[in-house]
């Protein structure tokens, strides 16, 4: 790991990153979430820019104000995250997958409020497409990188994931660890093995992982 920051590592690039939850409508009012404040993926954006990166951040609900000079779509459900993606993917260099893509939608939205009527409430969910594996699928990927949020055996499920996903870098943390919180502390699990980071505030984190983005990018060139 080079704790260096490279201010233009990057430049020239053209950087994909999603960021926040997406929501799924149950009907006009109710939704299901996945929790994830945005704060890595907007750290992610902020120091992508810093890299000299040209950055498009296709964000679900959140609160944060985006970086300044990020192109910021806006998006609520899976489904409109995976059309912006592909949207703008052909055009990117690097694909960075930062958003808590909820894996499951209500198999339909109702189109009125569901009115609290009986005493138990069955919803059917249905699979959304994972983002990340598809883009990676493509004939020309761009270099995907992406995140996950683990429980427990951070090292072996991350392993496997970036292994399913078939993707050169995937940045791994506890969930606990995470959700909401300013710091954030992580794993980069890549080709050459697992490359611990010790904890700090998500800038900092994003930093480094965007500098060990650039000598892999650079290097699979
Ligand atoms: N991801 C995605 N689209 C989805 C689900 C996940 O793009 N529908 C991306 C996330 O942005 C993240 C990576 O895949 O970069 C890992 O997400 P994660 O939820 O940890 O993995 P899953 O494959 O969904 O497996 P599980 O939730 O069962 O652990
Ligand atoms: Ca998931």
């Amino acid at each position: 790991i080079v704790a260096q920051f490279a201010p233009r590592c990057l430049a020239g690039k053209q950087i994909l990153i999603t960021a926040g939850p997406t929501i799924e409508k149950i009907d006009p009012v109710r939704a299901i979430t996945n929790l994830s404040s945005g704060k890595m993926g907007y750290a992610m954006a902020q120091a992508a820019l810093d890299a000299g990166a040209t950055v498009t951040l296709i964000s679900g609900p959140s609160c944060l104000t985006p970086p300044q000079n990020a192109t910021i779509i806006k998006v609520e459900s899976a489904s409109d995250m995976l059309a912006a993606v592909n949207q703008h993917v052909a055009a990117s260099d690097i694909f960075i997958s930062v958003a808590a893509v909820a894996d499951y939608r209500p198999e339909l939205a109702h189109e009125q409020k569901i009115k609290k009527t009986a005493d138990m409430l069955t919803l059917n969910l249905t699979p959304n497409v994972d983002i990340l594996a598809q883009v990676a699928q493509r004939p020309q990927p761009p270099f995907c990188v992406g995140f996950a949020a683990e429980t427990e055996n951070l090292i072996a499920n991350g392993t496997t994931k970036r292994q399913r996903k078939n993707i050169p870098l995937l940045v791994v943390n506890r969930a606990q660890d995470a959700l909401g919180s300013d710091s954030n502390e992580v794993t980069l699990l890549d080709d050459h093995g697992a490359h611990p980071l010790a904890r700090a505030d998500k800038s900092s984190i994003a930093r480094q992982i965007i500098q060990h983005l650039a000598n892999l990018y650079q290097e699979a060139k």
